[in-house]
């Protein structure tokens, strides 16, 4: 069963030493996606061990995922996956994570928690200083990627990043996924369970100039 953890919490106000990617990865010059509540990581997983030339980072608010996930790396000798552990927004704004992001060239948010009540409404994980925080840092082409099975919370996101004119939509037809972070259109979970269950799935990409 899935279950929501407030990231408002103070729990998650100290974070953990977030590591240099040398530290991350064997081979720290690859393109690198991110992958913000990445829950277990399945869809990492999946994309890593076929996408040698791309890094993957997945950022999960769940300590016990995120255990798991990294035992599995490690058992399985993964080169090109990490995880993280804490309230991305948090992580991401923190001065340690500032060199990372700015290597970044796509960061996916696939499915994030919707917090329905108005006043649930600042748990939400994109947030306007989030956006400007990632247009601070994110260099100039790197891509946004969003999906939703709830209509609310894709026009909350679509107008949050909007907003920010530094994040110019790309058309999805116009978008050459075979040089993405995800050229198979690998799954979601959560977007597997939507498709088997025929919901809709609202989504957009954005390109950062
Ligand atoms: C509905 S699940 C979707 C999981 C996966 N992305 C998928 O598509 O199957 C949303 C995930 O985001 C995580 N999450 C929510 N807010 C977060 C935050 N602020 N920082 C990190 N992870 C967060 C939740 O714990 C949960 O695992």
């Amino acid at each position: 069963m899935r279950q929501h953890v407030n990231p408002l919490s103070k729990n998650f106000d100290e974070i953990q030493r977030i590591p240099s990617l040398n530290e991350m990865f064997y081979e720290n010059k690859l393109n690198l996606h991110l992958d913000i509540g990445c829950a277990a990581g399945e869809f990492l997983f999946d994309l890593a061990l076929v996408n040698t030339n791309w890094n993957y980072l997945g950022i999960e608010i769940r300590e016990r995922l995120v255990k798991t996930a990294k035992l599995k790396v490690q058992e399985r000798e993964i080169k090109n996956l990490y995880f993280l552990y804490g309230n991305a927004n948090n992580i991401l704004n923190n001065d340690q994570s500032k060199f990372i992001v700015k290597h970044v060239k796509s960061i996916s948010f696939n499915f994030p928690d919707p917090w329905f009540k108005k006043r649930h409404y600042k748990r939400r994980v994109i947030q306007p200083e989030f956006i400007n925080t990632l247009s601070d840092l994110l260099q100039k082409g790197a891509i946004v990627f969003i999906k939703t099975d709830v209509e609310d919370l894709f026009d909350y996101m679509d107008s949050t990043i909007s907003n920010n004119f530094h994040f110019k939509t790309i058309d999805k037809k116009d978008f050459n996924y075979s040089e993405s972070f995800n050229p198979n259109k690998v799954q979601t979970n959560r977007e597997k369970y939507v498709i088997d269950n025929q919901l809709d799935i609202f989504e957009k990409i954005y390109i950062k100039n």
